[in-house]
């Protein structure tokens, strides 16, 4: 034992993080993630405020301008940049990238205006180009080739974690600045002027880090070469275009992120409008990517049982929905909390079209289609970003005057509801042509998955055929009444399949000869229950499915309740696992009346004439049960239920079920008298 527990712990990897030079480069990709997503914030919030005093107008399009900034670089010059970082010493060439934005960052609350925002902005993210190619390069020489996957889990994870805490920090650093204003006189230093100190920092502390790793080596024996966004997306488009699916999932995904996107790119013109500062900027940005990391955690496990497929649609159409509400509600404390809804949507939406393109695309082109989708979600979030802000722009600020009150409108309304209509349609669409359950109705899956459980279709409406069961205890004449309830149909002119469970099939047989042997005392209860519901998937799924669809009249001796009752109550399993073992085996499908012929154990044992089976020498009290949870069940569910009592004489019972019969019966009775087909001749009760 001991010596096993040893040899698993040495087994078990040290984590990539034990490395130390990966830690110290992650620790400044870290820090730099942080000081990025601080700059973003900062930048932004600051040319709103360069530009307050010049309308809305020009506000919105100086806040779009830095976000184009941010992208520009990167999509005109990227490959080009890598390239040229591969000739360099990577460390000298990290180094001096941090120095570089250091410098440019500080130099913003100094200089203090627009055009040098957005002078630094390009200047930043050209000294980036150069920064991200080395890092990456320098990632294979510092962690061996099995840990590569979990390096780059850790730098994804700080590469969007750090979104929220930066967001977080600058919406506190703001709040204080603010009561500090306030409180001091004479006080006038700008959040955003703090943020950029402490972004600048960032870079400091990531070139000492760097400086410092003596592990890079200067000659590039792993030469990692990256191609250019746009090249990975239109190949990536070429390969996993083609599978409907998983173009579905991609243009839902990128929807949602859209959603998101459009959010992030009017927010400071829009919180501005709802009176909120810079603080309120930070947390609406912050709520977006908190949301986000919820909804990528918690979002699928919220509603286990639900269809993922109707799941991503429906996601999206909230996001959607969300958005809309976010565009309509001029409340600075109820946009940042439906923003974090709308967060949570996205990164629900996200982490499913993750998972089911991973199932939907073969192992080979697995990694591929990731490193495509990564490409494109970051183009279509900068893009979204940087067109909802100039759009934004371009459409102004309007004074509605709606039943003489008056609405302020401006152009972030209308992007976000112009974002809102385009999710509700990517979603709809998205529900239309990839519907895995058609002809379930939607709402019904969705309450059902509210409560936890999973909406089994109780009937298939198209079926023709009547599907009669007959349930009771041993002995209690079952059997015969089933035969004779059979003639008496076949009489009136229907086509009859009498059947019987166990042992209907050809592996049913087999099945039945596993379960109703005496040899096998020991079978364990749950065994038994998934035997007799193995039984019975082959029983649908081969003769009662097919004969209800021909429309004939099914009559089976024994169904579902026999399970519920003899291994649920009777062997003390849980009834909803069985009932949900079952129900899946059976497809959901239910007889349209279930008669049960009720006798005490004590009478039908005794009509007992050959060796009891398995079952049969099940004690008393098994037996007792056995019919109490019948009873029950047909209590629960009373017209689909017919109860008669076996003790009474043969005749009168036959009468008694085809008087019931009768009333389920399909108007008019079929023409054609054709031979049963199917019959299995019944043994005994
Ligand atoms: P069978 O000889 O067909 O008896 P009966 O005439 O009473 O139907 O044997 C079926 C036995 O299997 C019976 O004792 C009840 C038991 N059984 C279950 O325990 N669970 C089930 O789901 C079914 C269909 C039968």
């Amino acid at each position: 034992m001991s010596t096993h527990g040893r040899a698993a712990r040495r087994r078990k990897p040290p984590n990539v993080l034990a490395n130390a030079p990966f830690r110290r480069l992650w620790t400044a990709m870290s820090v730099c993630s942080l000081g990025d997503w601080l700059n973003i914030i900062a930048l932004t919030a600051l040319a709103g405020n360069l530009t307050a005093g010049s309308g809305y107008q020009a506000q919105s399009l100086a806040i779009g301008g830095v976000f184009i900034a941010k992208m520009l670089p990167a999509i005109l010059l990227g490959p080009l940049a890598g390239a040229v970082a591969d000739r360099f010493d990577r460390r000298l060439a990290m180094v001096t990238a941090d120095l570089v934005r250091f410098a440019v960052v500080a130099s913003i609350p100094l200089v203090g205006s627009y055009q040098w925002v957005i002078i630094a902005t390009l200047l930043v993210e050209c000294a980036n180009l150069f920064w991200v190619p080395a890092k990456d390069a320098t990632v294979p020489n510092l962690v061996p080739k099995e840990r590569l996957e979990e390096a780059n889990q850790l730098n994804l994870l700080v590469t969007y974690g750090t979104a929220p805490v930066a967001a977080a920090l600058f919406a506190v650093l703001s709040a204080v600045m603010g009561m500090f204003t306030t409180a001091v006189p004479g006080f006038a230093v700008r959040p955003t002027d703090v943020a950029l100190g402490v972004n600048a920092l960032a870079y400091l502390v990531s070139a000492s880090l760097i400086f410092t790793l003596r592990d890079i080596p200067k000659d590039h024996i792993l030469r990692v070469s990256t191609p250019s966004v746009l090249r990975q997306v239109v190949e990536g488009w070429r390969f996993v275009g083609g599978n409907r699916v998983v173009r579905g999932l991609i243009i839902g995904m990128l929807g949602a992120f859209a959603a998101g996107g459009a959010v992030v790119g009017v927010a400071k013109a829009y919180v501005t409008a709802l009176q909120g500062g810079d603080a309120g900027y930070g947390a609406v940005f912050c709520a977006v990517f908190l949301g986000m990391g919820i909804g990528m955690f918690f979002g699928p496990r919220l509603l286990g049982e639900l269809s993922r497929r109707r799941m991503f649609g429906l996601t999206i159409i909230l996001a959607g929905l969300t958005l809309a509400a976010i565009a309509l509600i001029h409340n600075l404390a109820l946009v940042i909390v439906l923003t974090v809804l709308l967060g949570m949507c996205a990164g629900t939406t996200w982490i499913i079209g993750y998972t089911l393109i991973g199932l939907e695309v073969e192992d080979g082109l697995r990694g591929r289609t990731f490193s495509f989708l990564q490409s494109l979600a970051r183009v279509v979030l900068l893009l979204v970003v940087a067109l909802a802000s100039a759009l934004g722009g371009l459409v102004g600020s309007h004074l509605l005057v709606v039943a003489g009150m008056t609405y302020s409108f401006d152009g972030s309304n209308v992007v976000l509801l112009l974002g809102a209509l385009l999710a509700v349609i990517v979603g709809l669409l998205a529900l239309r042509h990839m519907d895995d359950r058609p002809g379930v109705p939607i709402g019904a899956d969705l309450f059902a998955a509210l409560r936890g459980e999973k909406f089994v279709v109780q009937d298939d409406d198209q079926r023709p055929g009547l599907f009669v069961a007959f349930e009771g205890g041993e002995g209690s004449g079952k059997t015969t009444q089933s035969r004779l309830l059979a003639i008496w149909l076949r009489d009136q002119g229907f086509d009859v399949v009498q059947t019987r469970e166990p042992g209907s099939t050809k592996v049913g047989m087999r099945l039945r000869a596993i379960l109703l042997d005496a040899a096998h005392q020991g079978l364990s209860a749950r065994s038994e229950a998934l035997l007799y519901a193995a039984d019975r998937a082959e029983h649908v799924e081969k003769v009662i499915r097919p004969a209800l669809q021909r429309g004939s009249t099914v009559v089976c001796d024994r169904y579902v309740d026999s399970s519920l009752a003899y291994q649920g109550a009777g062997r003390a399993l849980d009834p909803e696992d069985v009932a949900r073992v079952n129900s899946w085996a059976t497809g959901g499908l239910l007889p349209d009346l279930t008669v049960l012929i009720d006798v005490p154990p004590s009478v039908g044992l005794r009509r007992m004439a050959s060796p009891a089976d398995r079952i049969e020498s099940e004690p008393m009290e098994f037996h007792e049960r056995v019919r109490r949870e019948f009873r029950a069940l047909a209590a629960a569910a009373p017209d689909r239920y017919l109860v008669v009592d076996g003790t009474l004489p043969q005749n009168e019972i036959s009468r008694l079920i085809q008087d019931r019969v009768r009333e389920v019966l399909p108007d008019p009775v079929p023409q054609e008298t054709e031979a049963a087909t199917g019959t299995i001749p019944a043994i005994r009760d």
